[in-house]
């Protein structure tokens, strides 16, 4: 899919402010510093699109990007991390939770994953959660450029093995470097389809 357009609409701390639900929402989410703003530059080939930064915390609102004004894809402030803002028992910001639980038209989470790491205790239980409210998601393996194609194949492995205890299915999953632009077509492709299916 080309992207023709990609601009800025608005970003939020109240998720009764977002756009008015009509257009398909593609939403972007993982512990902080996993890599999700970078990673929404990369699809959307534009840096500074959103803003990135090497300390993790950096996205602290719910930003609406709306693309070839037909869907959003939506940059999330990151799980995992203190910040001022109040969290749940789960460890999960309220502004994190209610987002999910209260965007009618999300049409698929790209849940993120750093490639470089063993499975994660938060990440586990993000997926749990999501799944617990029925909220659709997929996963995306980030920084692939930064260790070998070998270190990044067992990682996913014993991630998905850690999933499978609890999981019948996996969802698909997309492995990807912002960096080196890996996984752009195939996520790209995969957001055209669901949007095609949704006209049906
Ligand atoms: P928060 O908004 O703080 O939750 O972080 P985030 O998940 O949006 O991460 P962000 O995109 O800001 O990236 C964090 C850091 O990782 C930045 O220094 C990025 O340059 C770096 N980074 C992100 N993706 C990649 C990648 O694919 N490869 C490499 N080498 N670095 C990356
Ligand atoms: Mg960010």
């Amino acid at each position: 899919m080309e992207i023709k357009s990609a601009k800025f609409l608005l970003s939020n701390t109240d998720v009764s402010k977002c756009p008015t639900a009509i257009l398909p929402e593609y939403a972007f989410i993982g512990r902080s510093n996993v890599g999700k703003s970078s990673l929404i530059n990369m699809l959307c080939n534009i840096k500074g699109l959103a803003k990135t930064s090497s300390t993790p915390g950096k996205t602290e609102l719910i930003n609406h990007f709306e693309i070839n004004e037909k869907w959003y894809l939506v940059d999330l402030p990151g799980y995992g991390f203190a910040r001022k803002s109040k969290t749940t028992l789960e460890g999960f910001s309220k502004l994190i939770k209610n987002y999910f639980l209260d965007r009618e038209m999300l049409t698929c989470t790209f849940v993120l994953i750093d490639s470089r790491l063993p499975p994660q205790k938060i990440d586990i239980d993000f997926i749990r959660w999501l799944g617990s409210n029925c909220v659709p998601f997929v996963l995306a393996f980030t920084k692939t450029d930064k260790q070998n194609e070998l270190k990044t194949s067992v990682n996913i492995e014993s991630f998905k093995n850690e999933l499978f205890k609890e999981w019948e299915e996996l969802p698909r999953i997309f492995i990807t470097s912002a960096e080196k632009k890996i996984g752009r077509e195939e996520i790209l492709n995969y957001i055209r389809e669901i949007n095609l299916g949704l006209k049906n």
